[in-house]
């Protein structure tokens, strides 16, 4: 099985990554590193906590830190993921599940040392924690499996940015973090708007999964009205572009993607602060070359998605 480390700032999308994740039968999810992002770090953390409960999710959570590397964190965009980041249901303020005693970057480095070659890291918020990881144990590098981010847009298809014209939300929050992560000398994989934003669940396709998928698909679509009404307003009429779960469905099945492979860098500062750029070989030195998500299958990566959600192997 992949023994996965999750990193993840819950997060409507970060809930149905992480289901899609917990659920594939090839997948031994060892942890859940939180971060901040789509709510402050007391409040993906509870949600990580909440999922765990509620999914009897049999991985560890662990608290990852409250800002970027450098300045402040950026106000949550409580208006894409609601004032709890999990589309405002109700969460009960009591939980059974209790965060772990290690640091998320700890928890990295710890399993990373402990099983080398075996971890692969998805990681699906802003990239501190594992800039921290790297930072203190630079070691760890080529011991990490491989790395799946869902972040950048490098304007394969017309888009370079959410937050800004020029950056995606993951690496616009913390884009030295994003910078150093993707010079590290370990496999890393970008899954970035070029490819999410063709990947999108219809309302009728939620609808279904709500029938099909027993609770975790009745939770989706709870979770979801008010993302599909933020996508509403960005132009898309019916569903929502789907961010985290690409990422997961790189690490379980890579040949729903066309990739290309070149030095990644990140713009730290500026206008253009968090735009991602991949180059050609040796353009930036000996900055390793990094694999870049430029195409989906994307109705294979739906069938993917709901057959994990359901219990059944895709095609039946
Ligand atoms: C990314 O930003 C977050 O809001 C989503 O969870 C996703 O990880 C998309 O830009
Ligand atoms: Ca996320």
């Amino acid at each position: 099985k992949k023994d996965v480390i999750f990193d993840t700032d819950p997060g409507v999308d970060d809930a149905m990554a992480l289901l899609f994740l917990a659920r594939a039968p090839q997948v031994h999810l060892r942890g859940i590193t939180t971060g901040h992002g789509n709510g402050d770090i007391e409040n993906t953390t509870r949600n990580a906590l909440y999922l765990k409960d509620r999914f009897q999710l049999e991985a560890g959570v662990y608290r990852g830190t409250a800002g970027p590397l450098k300045g402040e964190p950026e106000a949550p965009p409580a208006f894409i993921h609601g004032e709890n980041a999990l589309g405002d249901i109700a969460i009960p303020a009591e939980l059974n599940s209790r965060i772990g005693a290690q640091s998320a970057h700890q928890f990295i480095i710890d399993s990373v040392r402990q099983h080398p070659h075996q971890i692969s890291i998805v990681a699906v918020g802003r990239l501190t924690n594992l800039a921290l990881a790297l930072r203190e144990a630079p070691d760890i590098a080529p011991l990490i499996k491989e790395v799946v981010i869902m972040g950048g847009a490098f304007g394969y298809h017309g888009h370079t940015g959410n937050v800004t014209p020029l950056a995606e939300a993951n690496i616009h929050g913390d884009p030295l973090a994003a910078e150093e992560v993707l010079g590290a000398a370990c496999p890393i994989t970008v899954v970035g708007l070029d490819v999410t934003y063709k990947t999108i669940m219809s309302g009728r396709y939620l609808d279904r999964l709500a029938e099909t998928a027993g609770e975790a698909g009745r939770f989706i679509r709870e979770i979801s009205r008010g993302y599909e009404r933020f996508h509403q307003t960005v132009g898309l009429p019916d569903g929502f572009y789907v961010n985290d779960s690409c990422a997961v469905a790189y690490l379980l099945d890579p040949s729903l993607f066309t990739t290309v492979s070149g030095p990644v860098r990140v713009v730290t500062e500026g206008f253009a602060e968090g735009h991602t750029i991949c180059s050609r070989e040796g353009a930036w030195g000996s900055r390793p070359s990094q694999r870049v998500c430029v195409d989906i299958r994307a109705d294979a990566f739906l069938e993917l998605y709901e057959s994990v959600l359901v219990g059944k192997p895709a095609g039946q």
